[in-house]
């Protein structure tokens, strides 16, 4: 797991930018994984300029959305499916035929989840799953003690992530008790993984991921099991970290590694000196 610590929001996503161009550009990725949620809009307007930059391009992405509410038509404004739609979709050269989503008002539950499986498998995996986290530590809608294993399947929403979703609706008897979100399963299989979260409220679930031990407690903590991780906080977001001195320098400390790595390799002769 790879700790970024940042100054702040604008920071945290002008660094996750740069991570999604390269897995588009450099690794050529065409399946991304997305969530919703207040923080990664920043890192959307980055991809909505980069892509009026021609730096990238989405005319051959696929997209796999995390989670939907049960309930919601796609065309409800308080769907995950409208706020992507208006935030990022429409925005950019995105196929429509290649997004795919969760259906919330599917009739059949079960047979919903395993096609979504079945969609991600057909297209070989999805490549980048960016997450962001809840104030539980969840990624997607997997609450505190759903399995490790799980696939894409239904969830209850505990009262507290009802609570902090409520600022999304008129009313906090408006959000949706239920939601389909894809497993810890499904997130982990996804070849790179990049996590976003900022600001205080989320600096326990932040220690708890990184630091505490793995847990259904605590579902992004599955991610310290996962070998290309890289986890982006502002400075708020990391304050509960008890060994954040050293996570600050090993993330300073990762490009100098190559450097020394490199000199290293040239002393050995496995690399030609210059
Ligand atoms: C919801 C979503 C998660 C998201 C979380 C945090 O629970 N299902 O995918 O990470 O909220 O959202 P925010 O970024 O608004 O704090």
């Amino acid at each position: 797991m790879r700790v970024v610590i940042k100054d702040n929001e604008k920071q945290v996503a002008e660094y996750a930018y740069e991570i999604v161009r390269m897995a588009l550009v450099d690794r050529q990725y065409k399946v991304l994984g997305l969530p919703t949620g207040s923080t990664p809009l920043l890192l959307y307007s980055e991809l909505i300029a980069g892509l009026n930059r021609t730096e990238i391009d989405f005319s051959d992405i696929s997209t796999f959305n995390l989670d939907e509410y049960l309930g919601l038509s796609a065309d409800h404004p308080r769907s995950y499916r409208y706020f992507m739609e208006t935030r990022l979709f429409e925005k950019i050269n995105i196929k429509p035929s290649n997004i795919h989503f969760l259906n919330g008002l599917t009739d059949n539950v079960e047979a919903e989840c395993a096609e979504y499986e079945d969609q991600i498998a057909a297209l070989g995996g999805i490549k980048l799953q960016i997450l962001g986290i809840g104030r539980d530590g969840h990624i997607g809608f997997n609450e505190p003690g759903s399995s490790l294993e799980s696939r894409t399947h239904y969830v209850t929403l505990t009262k507290e992530t009802i609570a902090d979703n409520a600022r999304f609706f008129d009313r906090e008897k408006d959000v949706p008790r239920w939601a389909l979100t894809m497993g810890v399963g499904t997130v982990m299989d996804a070849e790179q993984i990049l996590l976003l979260a900022t600001g205080e409220n989320k600096a326990a679930a932040v220690a708890a991921m990184i630091e505490g031990p793995i847990t259904q407690m605590c579902s992004a903590s599955a991610l310290q099991s996962h070998p290309d991780v890289t986890v982006v906080i502002d400075w708020a977001a990391a304050s509960k970290l008890q060994h954040l001195e050293y996570w600050k320098q090993a993330a300073d400390d990762y490009d100098e590694m190559y450097d020394f790595l490199t000199a290293a390799r040239r002393h050995a002769g496995l690399e030609d000196s210059y």
